[in-house]
């Protein structure tokens, strides 16, 4: 069984698709001699914003809504593809906006469908997760919650993603009283772009039932009898955090560390096109990293466990 629980349809946007749509449209990134090398991490870049930049320059060339139906049908598709028995998709449509100049609500209906469409042809279950990006600002987190309120019923659960280095989380606290009360659950990266104080801020600002990476925890003993305690599962990526440098290698990540003080582990892509990884290699490289048969089955337990959808 194979659970992935987080992953942005931004960072599963293909090379090829993104060289399409851009030569479609005369768009810049057609312009752009080496694609894979502006999109895809090959290794340690030193620091999430980098990352970030390779993630995040795919969706400008999304230039329609039917290419955002397009993305959602090719991200169920790579995922059954991949065996995939269940996925959580997440994107930020006010990022897609700031990119594409249409309209959220427009792209959030067009992903819907292309994820509905193509999950009933492969069976691979999936759900969706609305994203409020802090590199925004917080003046605008009301706004991007209302926008993915709009759709309530699309969505399992809110995030918060982005720089983590940049707004902290507290000012993100309305926008996600809002969402809880709407009844979606709470999931908010942290613990990757800094350190445990943000896992604590999530947990107790924002209500954060899982944590988008958190590997930094591990650095705080308190918050990891915090996560144990509570069964605040921990959203890891191991390739992504070699890209971003939150960790050196795989064998020297903490991610043995998190499950032997109790905390709920469910492995994950974050973004399969930047990283070019998928769940099954994420899942060899648990094994460099040090985790045994029996921590991957209880790994696969959590995300089941854990699944918002
Ligand atoms: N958006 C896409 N990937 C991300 C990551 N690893 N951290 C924060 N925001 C992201
Ligand atoms: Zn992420």
């Amino acid at each position: 069984m194979f659970f992935d629980l987080h992953r942005h349809l931004e960072g599963t946007l293909r090379v090829a698709t993104t060289r399409a749509l851009a030569v479609r449209d005369g768009h810049r990134l057609a312009a752009v001699d080496d694609l894979d090398d502006l999109l895809v991490a090959r290794g340690p870049l030193g620091g999430l914003v980098p990352f970030l930049a390779k993630v995040d320059a795919a969706p400008a060339a999304f230039s329609r809504l039917e290419d955002w139906q397009r993305a959602g049908r090719e991200c169920v598709e790579d995922a059954a593809a991949e065996g995939l028995d269940y996925l959580e998709i997440r994107f930020a449509p006010w990022f897609i906006r700031q990119e594409t100049g249409l309209a959220p609500e427009g792209v959030i209906d067009a992903v819907a469908d292309g994820v509905r469409a193509a999950s009933a042809e492969t069976g691979v279950r999936t759900a969706l997760i609305g994203i409020l990006l802090r590199d925004l600002g917080p003046e605008c987190g009301l706004d991007q919650v209302d926008t993915l309120l709009s759709r309530r019923d699309l969505f399992c659960a809110v995030d918060l993603a982005g720089n983590e280095g940049g707004v902290p989380a507290a000012d993100f606290a309305p926008a996600f009283a809002r969402a809880r009360d709407a009844g979606l659950h709470v999931t908010v990266h942290a613990g990757e772009g800094a350190g445990p104080e943000s896992v604590w801020a999530a947990v107790r600002h924002l209500g954060a039932e899982r944590i988008g990476h958190g590997v930094r925890a591990a650095e705080d003993p308190a918050l990891l009898e915090h996560l144990a305690a509570r069964g605040i599962t921990l959203e890891v990526a191991l390739t992504s955090n070699l890209h971003t440098s939150v960790a050196p290698s795989y064998a020297a990540h903490p991610v043995r560390r998190l499950l032997a003080a109790g905390v709920p582990v469910a492995l994950c892509t974050d973004d399969p096109r930047a990283s070019a990884t998928t769940l099954p290699a994420e899942f060899e490289a648990a094994r460099e990293a040090g985790l045994t048969d029996a921590d991957l089955a209880a790994v696969r337990v959590n995300a089941r466990e854990a699944a918002f959808g």
